[in-house]
């Protein structure tokens, strides 16, 4: 059986905080099955530009080369051309996905119109993972925002309704103590059951949908 290759990306600056954990749980989630390879790559420390638009993914992309500017990217971007399941996971900042992570979708833009495959990425399957502090405070905006650069792309994203989410997983890492102060202990998001519960059913129907396309393609 063909192995499905399974990349994590999130882009918290915390060190094995709470989107990084999640991030974790979700591989490890997809790697139950056997038939599974799994990759994180943490965003924070790394050099990684804005796409300036220059068009030169449409005259000159070649396989190795998919972008102009030669950063951190660079690598990443293969890396996402190559996978079969791409989690994106990042911390709700302001109701909205984290600059960095809004950083490296822009610079998917080469696999929109680059020269060597027009919707490169069509047919992948993505999960989409957001971390907030509050319950009601942006997770399902940024979820959202996660989403429409997958369908962009023509990606897949599946949906488990016992899970208890439309869409990606919207996890929750506040914590209110009984004398009204937060707690800012680090991997609290391990606590939210709801969350843990809906990776792993995601993660389970990613893998699933992903063989199914394979298995149109081959
Ligand atoms: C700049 C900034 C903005 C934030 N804005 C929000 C927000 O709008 N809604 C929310 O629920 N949490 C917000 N948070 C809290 C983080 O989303 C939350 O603490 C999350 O768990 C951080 O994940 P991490 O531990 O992986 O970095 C914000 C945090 C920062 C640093």
């Amino acid at each position: 059986m063909e192995t499905i290759k399974v990349l994590g990306i999130h882009s918290s600056p915390v060190k094995d905080g709470n989107t990084a954990s999640l991030t974790q749980y979700a591989l490890q989630a997809a790697a139950v099955d056997p038939g599974v390879a799994t990759e994180m790559i943490a965003l924070a420390g790394l050099a990684i530009g804005d796409c300036n638009h220059c068009n030169w993914c449409m005259r000159k992309q070649t396989p190795e080369k998919l972008c102009s500017i030669e950063d951190d990217a660079s690598e990443i971007l293969k890396k996402i051309r190559d996978c079969d399941i791409l989690v994106l996971a990042t911390p709700v900042y302001f109701t909205r996905l984290s600059g960095r992570m809004a950083c490296l979708i822009d610079r998917t833009r080469c696999f929109t119109f680059g020269r060597q495959g027009h919707t490169a990425l069509r047919d992948k399957v993505g999960v989409a993972i957001a971390v907030g502090w509050l319950r009601n405070f942006g997770i399902e905006s940024t979820l959202q925002s996660l989403h429409n650069a997958f369908l962009l792309h023509e990606m897949w994203t599946p949906a488990v309704h016992h899970a208890g989410v439309a869409c990606g997983v919207g996890a929750m890492a506040g914590k209110l103590g009984d004398d009204g102060t937060f707690s800012d202990r680090k991997r609290a998001v391990m606590d939210d059951a709801w969350a843990l519960s809906a990776t792993t059913q995601l993660m389970k129907k990613a893998v699933e949908t992903s063989r199914m396309l394979k298995g149109r393609q081959a």
